[in-house]
Order: C-alpha cells, then structure tokens, then sequence
C-alpha cells in the first residue's frame, strides 16, 4: 500500500478516458489516495463518448474524492501540499501548449503550476493527434524541464494519423513510481 497522494487531472481527450478510469482503479487498488481534477472542457463537455454527468459521477465513485474543477480549487494544492505527485491523464495538445508556454487558465494548468511550485513531480500521460506536428515542441521542451515526467508513448496510427502519439497507459503506476524517486521511466518512446 502506497499511501501516496495522486492528484489525477484529466484534459479533453474524451476518447482516451475509459483507458484513464481503469488506471485510477488500478491506483486506487494500489493504495493512493487519488485528488480528482479536470479541465473546464473535460469537466463540462457531453461527446459521444459519453455525458459528463456520468464521468463525473464514475470519478466521484472511483476516488472516493470530489473533482476539484475550478482554478481557486486547484490553487491550494502546492501550498497545502496536497499531492505527492500529480499525474495528468489524459494531457492534451492543448494543456501541452500551456504547460510549455506557463499559462494558467485551467484547473489542471493551475494544479501543475500549484504544484511544481513545492518542487514535486508532475506526469504526463499524452494523447494528442499532433503530437509529431504542433505539439512536438511542446512535448521536447517539456521533456527538458525539471520535475517534468512523461508516461512511455508512442504512435498509435502511424499510417492515418501519422502525427498522434498516445502514451501507455497502462505503464501509468509505472511511470508514478519512478517519478516519485524523481526519475523518468524508460525507454520513454515505445
Ligand atoms: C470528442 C473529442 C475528442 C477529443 N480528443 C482529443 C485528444 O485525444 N487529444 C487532444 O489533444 N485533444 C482532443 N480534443 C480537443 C480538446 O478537447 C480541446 O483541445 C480542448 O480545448 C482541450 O482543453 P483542455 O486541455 O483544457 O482539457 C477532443 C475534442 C473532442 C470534442
């Protein structure tokens, strides 16, 4: 048993979040306490992947925990030291973007910025069809800043979608692991 605290943020990539629920049950078996946090689109957005209510509800469910959605929640985490690490699964090109460039207008950007204040790790788990095109910068610089580290990933269509990278989730406790002894998992690409 861990006893470790997770925060588990989740972006906007809807298709990618049943393979994220499984995880946070895999982590939850695993002794963590997991803090739930989601993005304004991940938090708000009916797809057909299903209806935000009832992700809602799983997570609720799953961590035992409610989601934190707003900035002013997601503000006290570094300060009150609320996470051991902070895992954001799905990461999106979007969030990529942020989180490279420091810009805080999500509850998830705000979670990573709280916490990387304290000093602690912070995961990627990625899943974003540009991943080789416009977020490859972002992915290149992240992987070159401090306290940053990334769930192994790899190309998931390298035929149709010769630009998407999705990480190995199932490698997240992994990859939580090794990041709480401030290491990176490898090989990072699968
Ligand atoms: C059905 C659907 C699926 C999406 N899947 C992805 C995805 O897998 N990866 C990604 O980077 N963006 C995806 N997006 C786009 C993001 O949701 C969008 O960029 C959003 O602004 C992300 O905000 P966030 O990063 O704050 O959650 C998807 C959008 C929709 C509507």
């Amino acid at each position: 048993m861990t006893g470790k605290t997770v925060g588990f943020a989740m972006c906007g990539s809807f298709c990618t979040f049943s393979k994220a629920m499984e995880q946070m049950k895999i982590l939850k078996a695993l002794g963590y306490n997991i803090l739930p946090i989601m993005s304004f689109n991940a938090y708000s957005t009916d797809t057909r992947f299903g209806k935000s209510s009832d992700i809602i509800n799983s997570v609720e469910k799953i961590t035992e925990n409610q989601i934190i959605h707003t900035i002013c929640g997601a503000e006290p985490i570094g300060p009150k030291e609320m996470c051991d690490v902070l895992l954001i699964a799905p990461c999106t090109g979007n969030t990529l973007g942020k989180l490279s460039s420091g810009i805080t207008d999500t509850p998830v950007t705000m979670a990573a910025k709280s916490h990387l204040r304290i000093n602690r790790p912070v995961v990627l788990s990625i899943a974003t069809n540009d991943g080789l095109g416009a977020s490859a910068q972002n992915i290149g610089k992240l992987m070159n800043t401090k306290n940053i580290f990334f769930v192994p990933f790899s190309q998931d269509d390298p035929v149709k979608k010769p630009n998407s990278l999705v990480a190995d989730f199932q490698m997240i406790p992994e990859a939580l692991e090794k990041a709480l002894k401030k290491t990176q998992l490898q090989p990072v690409i699968k």
